[in-house]
């Protein structure tokens, strides 16, 4: 389990179930919860925030990571997704990227009430761009 120990990672996925309460999806109505964990200990959550806009809707993991990084926290450990339906999804191309700024080796566990699937940015995002 790379570098976080199993029970961390349960209470981090345990926060992101908490954090989807808080979502605002009145168009997908998909509620996804995120909880990005530093090195420090420092905890950072958010939800999917949607505009009517559309194109204007934020995902769950870059407003955890977006609140991290105002609050000056960016080395992530890891981040957990949890989405409150019966469909599984990893985080989209976008979140992908922003996870990616800030280091190559980012665990990351998404799942709903049933699965939960462990990955790393690494192997989600692989020959990601940078500067
Ligand atoms: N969503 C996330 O919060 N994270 C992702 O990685 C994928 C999608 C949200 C955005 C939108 O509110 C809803 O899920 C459907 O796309």
């Amino acid at each position: 389990m790379d570098n976080i120990l199993p029970a961390e990672l349960k209470k981090l996925f345990e926060m992101a179930v908490k954090a989807s309460e808080k979502a605002y999806s009145p168009y997908s109505k998909f509620k996804v919860g995120a909880a990005i964990i530093c090195k420090n200990d420092d905890i950072y959550t958010g939800c999917n925030v949607e505009n009517a806009s559309y194109g204007g809707t934020i995902c769950a993991e870059r407003v955890a990571i977006c609140k991290a990084v105002s609050e000056g926290n960016k080395d992530f450990i890891a981040i957990a997704i949890y989405v409150d339906s019966d469909i599984i999804f990893p985080p989209c191309g976008i979140c992908r990227q922003f996870i990616a700024e800030f280091s190559n080796d980012i665990t990351i566990i998404y799942g709903n009430a049933k699965n939960i699937i462990l990955s790393n940015i690494r192997d989600l995002l692989p020959n990601s761009f940078s500067l």
